[in-house]
């Protein structure tokens, strides 16, 4: 369980540091909507991140600090650059989260299961979204 968790960990963490910096960067004639949105995918992400962090202690997983320094350099040519870039590594989270899901669920850590559960109605949630903007720019 421990490398799937430092992996989806370390996707979250690249989709919030992104969601971030794209909530910083965007310009243009959507500026409004669009810092609206990013802001909208990190106070998500934000909600998750100290349960997630400790259902992982309680599985006696150590965090290590590299979860926090792998934020890439996102593309920033164009506003539909950042809700693609931004929306990548959100369904990249959520494939981490699946995997990580499947391992718990395997190992009856049925506390980690239901975490995980809720976060995906997020992830769900975030996914539709950044898609709909996404297909009106
Ligand atoms: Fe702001």
């Amino acid at each position: 369980m421990k490398d799937q968790f430092i992996t989806a960990f370390t996707s979250y963490h690249k989709a919030n540091g992104a969601a971030h910096l794209a909530h910083w960067n965007v310009t243009g004639m959507f500026f409004f909507q669009l810092h609206g949105l990013f802001e909208r995918v990190y106070t998500t992400l934000d909600s998750h991140e100290d349960s997630f962090a400790e259902q992982a202690r309680g599985a006696g997983i150590e965090i290590p600090a590299s979860v926090f320094n792998q934020v890439p350099e996102v593309n920033w040519e164009t506003s539909k650059d950042l809700v693609s870039e931004v929306l990548d590594l959100i369904q990249d989270y959520k494939d981490d989260l699946e995997d990580l899901h499947g391992v718990c669920n395997r190992e009856k850590n049925l506390g980690f299961v239901n975490l995980i559960e809720g976060f995906m109605t997020d992830i769900n949630t975030l996914e539709f979204l950044l898609k709909a903007t996404l297909d009106e720019l």
